[in-house]
Formats: C-alpha cells, structure tokens, sequence
C-alpha cells in the first residue's frame, strides 16, 4: 500500500504529528508472531518493567496505558479517595485539554491555581492548600504538574523538589505529568530520575507518544505508599491492553538505550534553531522563553491566516492571537529552516 499523504510534509502543531521512530516500528515488528500471554503477563512487559526500574529504581512500577489522558486520569485517581482533590496550574492539561476527563470520568475535583508561566510554586499550591477537615471542602490530597508544562517551560530539580517538600510538609502528594519529561530532562541534561524518583515525586504520567511511539504512555509508581488499586483502576478505565506485547516493545526500545535522549534533544535543538530564526524577523515577537521543543509568538493575525493555510499550527490564544510552534524529534533544520522563511514570506510579501 502507498502513502496518502506527503511524508516529506511537516507541520509545527504538535509533536503528536509526527510519525513513528524507524526503531519502534521495528521493535514493534520484532515483537510480532507467535502467540504471547494477553493482558501483561508477556516477555515483553516483564523486560518493560526493568527498563523503567533501571530509570527510575528499583522500587517503580509502571503500568502501560493507551493515551495521556489516559495516564494522568488513572494516576491522579490512584492517588485520591472519592471526596480528595487535586491542586494543578489553571493551565495544566488535565484542567485546559482533556474535555474534562479527570472531572467526569474520574470523578476528580481539580483545585486550580493561575500562573505566570505554567509553573506551580509553594507560595502558589498554598493558594487552594486549604480547608483541611473541612466537609464542606473538597479535601486537598495531590500536587500536579506537569515538566515540561503546557507554555513550553521547564522546573529544575530544585523546583521540583521545593514543591514536593511543601507538599508532603501538608501531606499531599505529588503527581508530575511527564508528557514530554523526555525533552525536559535533555533540556537539563539530567537522567529521568533527576527530575522524578529523586526529588520526591509520588507518581508519574510518563509520555511515550510524543516523543516516537506509535501509542502509548505509562502510570509509573515511584512512591508505592502513594497509590493503589492501579491494576484495577486501569481496566475499569478501559487502559488494559490485551496485546500489550506491543506497547511494552515500544516502551523498551525507547528507554533501554539512548533512543528517549537523541529524540528529545532533537525536538529541543529545533526549538532553538526555530526560535533563533523567527526572533530575527521584524513584527514576530516571541512570547514566552524557549526552553525545550515549543515556541510561543504573537505575529499580525492576517500572516497566522496565511501561514497556517502552508504548515499548520495552533493558535493557542484567540484572545491576543498568541501561536504555538512544536518540534518534533523528526523535525529536521531544514524543515525549520523552510517554515521560518515562509513566515518571513509572509510577514514582508
Ligand atoms: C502536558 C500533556 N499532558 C498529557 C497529554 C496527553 O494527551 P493525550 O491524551 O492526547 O495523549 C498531552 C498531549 O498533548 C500533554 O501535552
């Protein structure tokens, strides 16, 4: 079968438009044939389950799911009890993109807190860290943020391990949406773990998708005191893969060598090179500071128009016109390159 579409074609939407890594389609491919035990209970999960100890230590679990929404909804819901809320930035994609999915199917009460930059802080958590033993309230239980966050900026591990220090100090716990912690913890130069398992954090929403697996995301325990009933939680939520041979090869094959490194430092890298060359052109201003793969501007909304119309992207603001601009780990300098001509192109036709 050929191609319908133009393979050679890049857009700047999302790093979700990006295809498949070659190596995890090959993983994928040398997980194939032959009958394995449905439901988790493969080779394939077993080797996937020491990959992300080696990453994480020995005492993580991780569970496999089929979407983001998907990991942060079973997490935060293994971490509460039914009247526990969870604090979160007004901007966290659990509160702003998943059509409320934590809320309706979770049945989880989000506390949230606006922001500057898409950062919690401790002065900030303690804005909706109130009302214990209140009935009246729901009860404050979980801390969540998200490295990188939803405007493309980083927390160190400092950051991090402020935050979970605060929280705990209330008795919260702390669940980090690791969607794109692959391009944070490039962005820094420091193993996963420097920015989980190692500054306190209780569970994790690791992302698979975005940086080259066909699908696929994983609930990661770092704290088992912190949760429970995950397996059952999971297949109540309809997350429990009956082939699941087939995520977990790809989770291997992203984690077990340096596959998760060169593909994030490649969508980092693009940001810069994209932010460097648009910062350049007169009448685009960057909005926000580039510190992984995303790049925040506003330009003239008539040159957005027609610039969307040759590569797509979002508009993440319609009220003053802000754009998003992502990277991709298949993003190439050329490809950056040709989009921030036809927005100079466009700008100054
Ligand atoms: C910060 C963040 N969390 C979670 C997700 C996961 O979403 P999905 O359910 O689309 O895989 C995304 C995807 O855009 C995201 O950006």
């Amino acid at each position: 079968m050929t191609s319908r579409h133009d393979p050679r074609l890049k857009a700047f939407a999302s790093d979700n438009y990006a295809g498949v890594h070659p190596e995890i389609l090959q993983a994928i491919a040398a997980a194939n044939g032959g009958h394995q035990t449905a439901y988790g209970e493969d080779v394939y999960t077993e080797a996937m389950a020491e990959v992300f100890k080696r990453h994480f230590g020995e005492q993580a679990q991780a569970w496999p799911v089929f979407n983001g929404t998907a990991a942060n909804v079973v997490s935060l819901r293994s971490m509460t009890a039914h009247w526990e809320a969870v604090i979160c930035a007004e901007s966290a994609h659990i509160h702003t993109d998943e059509g409320g999915a934590p809320e309706v199917a979770g049945g989880i009460k989000l506390l949230t807190v606006p922001t500057p930059d898409g950062k919690l802080t401790p002065e900030l958590i303690d804005r909706q860290a109130w009302g214990f033993g209140d009935v009246h309230r729901a009860q404050p239980r979980v801390v969540s943020i998200s490295n990188t966050t939803e405007l493309g900026t980083l927390y160190t591990a400092d950051e991090i391990a402020a935050i979970c220090s605060h929280a705990h100090d209330l008795g919260l716990l702390v669940h980090l949406d690791g969607s794109r912690l692959t391009n944070a913890a490039a962005a820094l130069d420091v193993p996963l773990r420097a920015l989980t398992t190692d500054v306190g954090v209780d569970v994790l929403s690791f992302g698979g998708t975005k940086i080259g697996l066909l699908y696929g995301e994983a609930v990661v325990v770092l704290n088992p005191a912190a949760a429970s009933g995950v397996d059952y939680i999971r297949k109540t939520f309809m997350q429990l893969s009956s082939k699941m041979r087939f995520v977990s090869a790809q989770f291997e094959a992203l984690l077990s060598g340096d596959l998760w490194l060169r593909n994030a430092r490649q969508a980092n890298a693009m940001g810069r090179r994209l932010a460097g060359a648009v910062s350049g052109i007169p009448g685009v201003t960057l909005t926000r500071p580039v510190e992984a793969n995303a790049v925040f501007a506003i330009l003239p909304r008539d040159v957005t128009e027609r610039l969307a119309k040759r590569f797509r992207f979002y508009t993440w603001n319609e009220a003053t016109g802000e754009v998003r601009w992502m990277c991709a780990f298949d993003t190439t300098e050329s490809d950056v390159d040709a989009f921030a001509a036809a927005l100079a192109d466009e700008m100054h036709p």
